[in-house]
């Protein structure tokens, strides 16, 4: 039964919806699902399609400084050696003698002396490595080992001489890639936020060495406003330093962007200063010249590198715990996404009044020529307010109902979201309306006689 009084968001709320209208569903979730590996459903992979969009057009297609790049999830295994991974990208891990739970002894509070579930006592910390390992060919031996990537950054760093002969770009400038990445965690838990199999989206930033603090404060800026511009509020959102015993083994200097989940303040993005360490390690690994030639200075120079790093699935949670909104409408509870019009899994919804032949014949002609356009859902069940309530939930900035006065008129209704107003215009400019108020326009040109009303109860 829905809870009939508006509270907070909580993750069990974000859980329960994902479930119900098809955002995320647990992995093989017939054969009772795989700990910690998730997968989206027909509005999640719209949700998530949107997110990479967002950063790739911002990151990519919006600056001039900027490339890309997709690099392969299997590396040449000497890569993680020379990364550093293959020693330090460890976490250290205690059982318990008992129960044979895992804890990571890092998050373990000085008071655990003992295990968190049952009591036991536990085995001294161990270092584990976090990188899921395979076999490359038909021979399982030591020499076949390969990696499954725990972060996209490495494809960049191997590829950068590959960049730079082929593109000639001059310092400042960087190279972006989205893509999975894999991490046997020992603690995983609260839903998306940390599981075995992610999606990254990161950007390595080429610098001279001595402009380094510099482009490090205009990431930081940069990649804040990006979660801003795209709904989150600012009150959501935090810088937190890295102490020197958190920074990890690449880092001089890291700042976490951090949101206030349900659950509590943690990571979304870390933007990382990791100096020259990775391009020096592979070039003395590979043996390969992993410099830069610098014109004025008529030099070779190993650049320093200015990592922003983010995760799809976190973001996600972000912007769906930040959308997310309870309140009474008409007597009843309405859950809303208050997702951002170019995040929303549909931009628009058709709603034929009516199951009659010829309103729905009508209500056809409208969604056929929308979808070209946007991502566009068509329902024609239950009541008009309940289809509406239906879109509230998964966040469908628009509803355009289709009513029989539109056969006589040819106007249909457009009903937004957030506001509940609704107004109707002639189906002939039903596309440039819906674009520029999808666009962020709030201007548009009433017909004669046009009007603008709102749902009662709001
Ligand atoms: N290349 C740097 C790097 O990988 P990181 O802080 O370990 O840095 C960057 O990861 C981002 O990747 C995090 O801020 C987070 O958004 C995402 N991420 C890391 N581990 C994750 C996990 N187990 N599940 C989901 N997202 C994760």
């Amino acid at each position: 039964m829905a809870e009939k009084t508006p509270g907070k968001v909580t993750m069990e709320k974000i859980v329960s919806l994902s479930q119900r209208r098809g955002f995320i569903f647990p992995s093989s979730e017939i054969y009772g699902g795989l700990s910690s590996c998730w997968d989206y459903g027909p509005l999640g992979v719209e949700l998530k399609r949107n997110v990479k969009e967002a950063w790739w057009r911002n990151i990519v297609q919006g600056r001039d400084d900027m490339m890309g790049l997709d690099a392969s999830i299997l590396m040449h295994p000497q890569t993680w050696a020379a990364s550093g991974h293959l020693e330090q990208f460890t976490d250290p891990l205690v059982e318990c003698k008992q129960c044979h739970l895992r804890w990571r002894a890092d998050e373990l509070t000085a008071t655990d002396k003992r295990c968190p579930s049952c009591g036991g006592e536990l085995t001294e910390p161990h270092h584990f490595n976090l990188m899921f390992k395979t076999f490359m060919g038909p021979v399982e031996e030591e020499a076949n080992v390969v990696y499954l990537r725990p972060e996209t950054a490495q494809g960049i760093f191997v590829n950068f001489p590959n960049v730079l002969t082929t593109t000639r770009k001059r310092l400042p400038f960087g190279i972006a890639q989205l893509g999975k990445a894999f991490r046997n965690e020992i603690t995983t838990g609260n839903f998306i936020f940390r599981s075995r199999e992610f999606e990254q989206m990161e950007i390595e930033y080429f610098v001279r060495p001595d402009t380094a603090d510099k482009w490090f404060e205009y990431w930081l800026e940069e990649r804040r406003r990006w979660y801003l511009n795209l709904g989150i509020r600012e009150g959501n959102l935090r810088l937190r330093p890295h102490g020197e015993e958190e920074l990890a083994h690449y880092a001089r200097k890291c700042y976490d962007i951090d949101y206030n989940f349900p659950m509590g303040w943690a990571e979304l993005e870390g933007i990382a200063n990791r100096g020259d360490y990775d391009l020096m390690q592979h070039a003395k690994s590979s043996g390969r010249e992993m410099t830069y030639y610098d014109e004025e200075a008529k030099e070779h120079i190993v650049p320093y590198i200015i990592e922003p790093s983010a995760g799809v699935d976190r973001s996600m949670l972000a912007f769906l715990c930040d959308a997310y909104d309870e309140e009474i409408a008409q007597g009843e509870l309405r859950v809303v996404l208050h997702l951002h019009p170019s995040l929303a899994p549909y931009k628009v919804s058709v709603l034929p009044l009516s199951k009659k032949e010829n309103l729905a014949k009508a209500a056809r002609e409208v969604y056929d020529d929308l979808r070209p356009c946007w991502m566009v859902h068509y329902d024609d069940t239950q009541s008009i307010g309940r289809r509406y309530r239906r879109q509230d939930e998964v966040g469908t900035p628009y509803c355009v109902t289709i009513d029989f006065q539109s056969l006589e008129d040819k106007q249909v209704t457009i009903r937004e979201r957030d506001s509940m107003n609704q107004i109707r215009v002639p189906i002939a400019v039903l596309k440039e309306t819906l674009a520029a108020k999808l666009a962020g326009e709030d201007l548009f040109v009433l017909p004669e006689g046009g009007q603008i009303w709102k749902e009662e109860g709001k």
